[in-house]
Formats: C-alpha cells, sequence, structure tokens
C-alpha cells in the first residue's frame, strides 16, 4: 500500500513524516522519501527499499523545517529507484508533490508539457502533476488554484499533497475516487495529513475524511476544504474513540467495509510495479522463468480453497486465453485424495490469501512430490505457502483482517491476469501490439473499481427488502459463473442465509424448479458475449414468480423491463470485468448482514485462516 503523510506546525516536521510513515505499513517498501521546505527551499531525500534507507539518508543529511510531505511507495509506474520515489519536484524546483493512484492519462499530459519544454526526469506518472501545477503556478495561480485546475486534467483515481515553497504556509490535499483515503488530523497549532489513520491518531483523535472530488488548504491553524469545481464545503470534524482497532478501522465500521472500500487502491497496489505501461509488458521478479521452460509446461493445475479457488476459476479463462495454457481448477481438500496425475511438465498453481490454509498447502506438498513446479499467489509475505513455492506472486493488497475475504479475491484475480500475459509473453502467444493493449487494460482498474464502489449506497437501501429471505440464486456464465459462486459465498458465510451460486445455463437442468416468490434470483447479466442467454434466464426466473435483481452494463435500459431491481456496473475489459462486478455482491451482502445484525468481521463458526482439515 503506498503511504502518505504531510505535516504543518511549529515542530520539526522530519522525524513527524519519518514515524508517520512508519506507522501506515508494516511490509516493506520498494521506495520511500521526504519532502521539507528549509531556509526557503524544497529539500527532498529519498531512496529506493524499506524506510531504514531513508532514515539512514537523513542521518547523514538531515533536513529540518516546519512544513513537509512524506510518502512510501509501490509503484505503479516506473521501476522501483531512488530516482522514481516520491516527493517528486517540478522542474523549477518550485513545487513538491506526493502521490497514490494512476494517472490513466499520464502518457498524453506528458507529451503536453515536454512540448512545452519540461523535461521529466523519472519515469512516474506521478511527475506530470506536480509539472503541471509548476507550470499553471508559474502562469499566475496559486497553490491552491493551480492543483485544482491540474487535478481537473487528470484521469483515473488519485490521492495527491502539493507543497511549495513560494507559499511555504500552506499544503494541498486532493482526493479523487478511491484511490486510497486522505485524511486530515486536527492539532493544536498544527495539523496533519495522511492515507491511514495510524499515521495520525497518536497526535490528535479529531479527524476530518476528506470526500472523493475533494480538495483542502491546509494551514498550522486549520483547513478550508472546497469541491473541485470551487465550491467551498463545510466537513464533519469526527473524534476517533481512541483505541487501535477503531484506528485501524478509521472511518469505517467493519474491517470487511474498510477492505471492500481499499480495493482500488488495493488493486493498484497489486499492479505496482509489475505492470509496465511504457513498454507494454509484465514483470513477475518473484517468479522466474525462461521462455523455454514456460514452453514446456503442458497444463497449469490451480489448487485452492474457498474465495481462493473461485479467483481460481476465473484464473482459467485468463490463463488459457492469454497464455494458451489448459488449466484444471480444484479445491485444495480434494486435490490431495484423489490421487491427481501429474509430473515435471505440469505447473501447479496455489492461491491463498494467508498462505496458511492446511488443505492448499498439502496439495502443494503433493504436487511437489510429484515433481511439478509448484507456485503460489499468496498475500501475507513470509507465510508458509510462500517459503515452499518455486515461485511466488504476492497480493499486495494489505493485511485482510474480515474473515469474509474480499480485497484479497479481487487482487488475486489481477495477479491472475498479470501471470496469464506474463506466460503469454514468454510462450509468444501474445503479439506486442496485443500485448500493450491488455496491459493498458490494468490502468483503467482502480477507478472502475471506484466507479463499483459507488454502488454502496444503493445495495445499502435494498438490504432490507432482501434480509427476509431464506434462500437465494445467483446466476452467471462464463467468466460470471464463478463471481456468482463467491456472491453466495459472501451472503453464506456473513449473513447465515442459504444462497447457491449456479452456471446459468444449467437452470432448465433442475434447479429451476427451485424458483418461486420465495427465492431472489441474482443474475449477473453485464453486456457479453452471454448476455442474450441471461437476458432469458430473467424471464424464466420472472415467468415463475421469482424476484429478480440484475448487474447489468450502465446504459443498459432494456434490462430495467425484466429485473425487479438492477445493480449497474461500469462497462470493463472482458477478462478484467469480474473484478468489478464483484463489488456490488460484496457491497449486498456486507449490507444485508449489518442489517441482520451479525458479526460481520468475525462470523460465527468461520476463521479467518483454515489450518485444520
Ligand atoms: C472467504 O471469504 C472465506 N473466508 C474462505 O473461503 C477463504 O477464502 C478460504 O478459507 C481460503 O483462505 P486462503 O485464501 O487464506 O487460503
Amino acid at each position: 500500500m503506498c503511504g502518505i503523510v504531510g505535516y504543518i506546525g511549529p515542530r520539526d516536521a522530519t522525524p513527524l513524516i519519518l514515524a508517520g510513515l512508519r506507522r501506515l505499513e508494516y511490509r516493506g517498501y520498494d521506495s520511500a522519501g521526504v519532502a521539507v521546505i528549509q531556509d526557503g527551499h524544497i529539500e527532498v531525500r529519498r531512496d529506493a527499499g524499506k524506510l531504514d534507507n531513508l532514515e539512514r539518508l537523513l542521518n547523514e543529511r538531515p533536513v529540518h523545517g516546519n512544513i513537509g510531505i512524506g510518502h512510501t511507495r509501490w509503484a505503479t509506474h516506473g521501476r522501483p529507484s531512488a530516482r522514481n520515489a516520491h516527493p517528486h519536484v517540478g522542474m523549477n524546483g518550485n513545487v513538491v508533490v506526493v502521490h497514490n493512484g494512476i494517472v490513466e492519462n499520464f502518457l498524453e499530459l506528458r507529451d503536453e508539457l515536454t512540448a512545452e519544454g519540461v523535461i521529466f526526469r523519472s519515469d512516474t506518472d506521478t511527475e506530470v502533476i506536480v509539472q503541471l501545477i509548476e507550470r499553471l503556478m508559474a502562469a499566475g495561480l496559486n497553490l491552491a488554484e493551480a492543483t485544482r485546475v491540474a487535478a481537473n486534467r487528470l484521469k483515473g483515481a488519485q490521492a495527491i499533497v502539493a507543497m511549495s515553497n513560494l507559499e511555504p504556509d500552506r499544503l494541498i490535499a486532493v482526493r479523487i475516487g478511491n484511490a486510497g483515503g486522505v485524511t486530515l488530523g486536527l492539532g493544536e497549532g498544527e495539523m496533519f495529513i495522511a492515507s491511514d489513520l495510524p499515521a495520525i491518531i497518536e497526535h490528535t483523535r479529531r479527524v476530518v475524511f476528506l470526500e472523493n472530488g475533494q480538495m483542502a488548504t491546509v494551514g498550522p491553524g486549520g483547513f478550508e476544504v472546497q469541491t473541485l469545481n470551487g465550491e467551498p464545503v463545510e466537513p464533519e470534524v469526527h473524534t476517533i474513540a481512541w483505541d487501535p482497532v477503531s484506528a485501524a478501522k478509521g472511518e469505517y465500521k467493519h474491517f470487511m467495509q474498510k477492505e471492500i472500500f481499499e480495493q482500488a487502491r488495493a488493486v493498484a497496489d497489486t499492479i505496482g510495479g509489475r505492470a509496465d505501461f511504457e513498454r507494454g509488458k509484465v514483470q513477475l521478479p518473484d517468479l522466474p522463468l525462461s521462455p523455454e521452460e514456460a514452453r514446456s509446461i503442458r497444463r497449469m493445475v490451480i489448487v485452492a480453497c474457498g474465495t481462493s479457488a473461485y479467483a481460481g476459476l476465473v484464473g482459467k479463462f485468463m490463463i488459457e486465453r492469454l497464455a494458451g495454457l489448459p488449466v484444471e481448477v480444484d479445491y485444495g481438500s480434494e486435490f490431495r485424495y484423489r490421487e491427481p496425475i501429474i509430473g515435471p511438465e505440469d505447473a501447479v498453481l496455489a492461491i491463498t490469501q494467508s498462505g496458511e490454509t492446511v488443505d492448499t498447502l498439502a496439495a502443494m506438498e503433493e504436487a511437489r512430490g510429484k515433481g511439478a513446479r509448484v507456485w503460489a499467489i499468496v498475500n501475507v509475505f513470509g507465510s508458509q505457502a510462500q517459503r515452499l513455492a518455486d515461485g511466488y506472486i504476492t497480493m499486495q493488497a494489505g493485511p485482510e483482517i474480515g474473515v469474509a475475504s474480499t480485497k484479497a479475491f479481487t487482487t488475486s484475480l489481477v495477479d491472475l491476469y498479470m501471470l496469464g500475459l506474463y506466460l503469454g509473453h514468454l510462450r509468444g502467444t501474445i503479439g506486442a501490439a496485443e500485448m500493450r493493449e491488455y496491459v493498458r487494460d490494468l490502468a483503467l482498474l482502480p477507478d472502475l473499481v471506484g466507479r463499483a464502489l459507488e454502488l454502496d449506497s444503493e445495495c445499502r437501501n435494498l438490504a432490507p427488502q432482501l434480509a427476509g429471505y431464506e434462500h437465494f440464486l445467483y446466476l452467471g456464465r462464463g467468466l460470471n459463473y464463478p463471481i456468482a459462486l463467491e456472491g453466495a459465498l459472501k451472503l453464506k458465510e456473513i449473513s447465515y442465509i442459504h444462497a447457491e451460486g449456479y452456471p446459468a445455463g444449467e437452470m432448465k437442468h433442475g434447479p429451476i424448479a427451485l424458483v418461486d416468490p420465495q427465492m431472489p434470483v441474482l443474475a449477473i447479466a453485464v453486456r457479453d458475449v452471454v448476455y442474450q442467454k441471461m437476458l432469458s434466464q430473467i424471464e424464466q426466473a420472472k415467468a415463475r414468480g421469482g424476484l429478480v435483481i440484475a448487474l447489468a452494463t450502465e446504459g443498459d435500459s432494456l434490462i430495467a423491463e425484466k429485473a425487479d431491481h438492477v445493480l449497474y456496473v461500469p462497462e470493463a475489459p472482458r477478462l478484467l470485468s469480474p473484478v468489478v462486478n464483484v463489488v456490488p455482491l460484496q457491497l449486498l451482502a456486507y449490507h444485508i448482514a449489518v442489517y441482520l445484525g451479525n458479526d460481520v468481521d468475525q462470523p460465527r463458526n468461520l476463521a479467518k485462516s483454515v489450518t485444520v482439515e
């Protein structure tokens, strides 16, 4: 997770910012940096690697001042290095910026600025932001106005903090979409800005959460908030209960809710450092493979449990399409007892958030014993699955506390997509132009997930009407059949309502006998190759008096004539659409469980990591 910290007040900013960066996340970083205004100039210290490297640099070359910003980075554009580390300074040294998110139109902006004579010094998308702000200030705008105008030029979800030595009495913070939070900490004669509460909570418990499309001008004595259209806003000031758990939950009631809303930023971090948008390729440094080895693989077997197994079913579509490699998917608990016929020409891929699921680990050992190549997609760094695997891909979702898995699922899908591209490149099944398109599609994802999250209030409003039912059917086809399974599992495990995910085409072979007014049907009917088939599925369910909630693509007015409720999701590139389509199903399950008063984060009978058979 990228982290952002800012400070303005009477104290020395440097140690406060460094301490704040340490509190944001405990996992390694690929780079970190601090910028402080000292004697009227912007002083930057930044380095690749962990925060210890930055601390060493600051000890060697100290900087002090009363205003500063800091950043820890998972690269999204540009390889992890000192030159790509934030903060980024404008060409004339008058503006400096830290940033979370992906500027989808950064190439176009970079070309425009380069044509105006701007010289870029990094490979990052972030640099277009700071160069844009600096040029607008040179044209006469103040820092706030320049930042607001620049922010309105950006496509995609962003969290930005800007600072200028020309106006050393203020910081400007911007939040667009869901690329990570921007929280203001209201101290006594001092102000803090951070992407997460843990960096603020030790200094003050009075906080303001910036909303999507808002910008704050922050001075030592206070702040002003406006929309990106310049309209003033009076935000609510929250007082956070002083305990690490509620601090960790931030503005959310449950960890599951927080983790659902973290998904836009989480997928950006998953993409981070591995998708090279300019060169149009994917690098997976922790899964070394030569083209010869990649071509020698005859089949992939994905082994996983629960939600991770459903991610594997989506992965089958992705990897078969992108890498031309046959893929089987099996539950870890089944694989290990069916005497699987596998050998050295097979690759067995485990998907496991915890990296400790005993059935999945046992399947990995079974595969290892039969000479297969063993890989893992894993979230918890240092877990058994990661250590057991010949190669691995981290989800980079950040800690997932809620028992019901959400951001681990969507980040697994991104990893599976990138694995498909990686193998496709090595096996020669994807040409350079096609690869560039597939890689560019990844840049759209954080914003698309952020837009899907805007269905939250609709799902909350639907919950009371749905919470009374005892059975649900979730129907999907093709890429969305696994999403139907996952949506049903989310509802089961936190609301305790029986729900069955089913391949829609199978309904006529028996299950349609179940459909009646007491059996709501959730049909995933987004615009794709099986759209027409799903429409007739909906008609069949309606004909039997079933209540139908449809998931449809924005702009599809036809479906509203057929379904009782429609949840509209943004159109997404086909292979990545499951990452977007699952979000409203997560939200629906969450709000139904909350309405029923269940313990959402620790549902009955369940554990976060099933380390027993
Ligand atoms: C998902 O919501 C459940 N908590 C459960 O199915 C989980 O996905 C399964 O136990 C696998 O866990 P893992 O990904 O840590 O291996």
